[in-house]
């Protein structure tokens, strides 16, 4: 079983063919697809919705996808995108009335679930839910847009969370997104991430398979200083 999975954000993918380039991500070996969905109210951006899911489900893309919501509210959209094919649906929990009510309905339409924390958002919205969750994905920069700066505050957010999951809940995933690059990845991997959300660090560069090739080899470098 692997330790670390690569989930390539298509944000930064070519969306004149997203299909063709999504595929290319994945045989290039990225594990799952990260799918940003922005609705211009709750980021100041607007990007994919259900129908986009649903046509790259069409296009014979199998590897699981997880949705990000980056949209207030949450619940409206919950079951057209888990009919869309969604894998896991994730939301910030500051953006929806009834935390423990949007968890359930996630979970009812068959999907995973998972809570996004914001860079300054507080790791106490998991204490009364991380038991029902089945991943925890901290935002390294602001939500919106890609390409942005990893904020350096989120080491200490990802030993913190790291904990929580290891005393309490040990399968739930911790997922970091925004700013993960080659040259970084290894010390947020050091630090308590297992997913590693990247959109620009992967769909910047020609060659896919070479950057995720250097990217496993710090994963490797991540995986063999954490063991000994
Ligand atoms: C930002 C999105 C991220 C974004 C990451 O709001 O949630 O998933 O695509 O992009 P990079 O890796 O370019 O920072
Ligand atoms: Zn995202």
């Amino acid at each position: 079983m692997k330790n670390f999975f690569l989930a390539p954000s298509i944000l930064s993918a070519d969306f004149s063919r997203l299909g063709e380039d999504t595929k290319k991500v994945i045989d290039a070996g990225g594990d799952l697809i990260h799918f940003d969905v922005m609705d211009n109210h709750y980021v100041p951006n607007l990007t994919i919705g259900p129908m986009i899911l649903e046509s790259l489900r069409n296009y014979n893309i199998t590897v699981p996808i997880d949705v990000h919501l980056m949209t207030n509210p949450v619940d409206n959209l919950v079951s057209k995108f888990a009919k869309s094919g969604a894998t896991s649906i994730i939301f910030h929990p500051e953006s929806t009335q009834h935390i423990e009510g949007t968890l359930q309905l996630i979970k009812e339409h068959g999907c995973k679930v998972g809570l996004a924390f914001n860079p300054t958002t507080s790791l106490n919205f998991l204490d009364y839910v991380i038991e029902k969750i089945d991943l925890i994905l901290l935002m390294a920069v602001n939500p919106g847009f890609g390409n942005q700066i990893f904020l350096p505050s989120t080491f200490n957010k990802l030993r913190e969370a790291r904990k929580r999951i290891d005393t309490s809940s040990p399968n739930v995933l911790l997922q970091v997104d925004g700013g993960v690059k080659v040259e970084n990845i290894c010390e947020i991997a050091l630090s308590g991430a297992n997913v590693f959300v990247i959109g620009s660090g992967i769909f910047k560069y020609s060659n896919y398979s070479l950057i995720i090739q250097k990217i496993r080899e710090e994963l490797n470098n991540a995986h063999f200083r954490l063991i000994h």
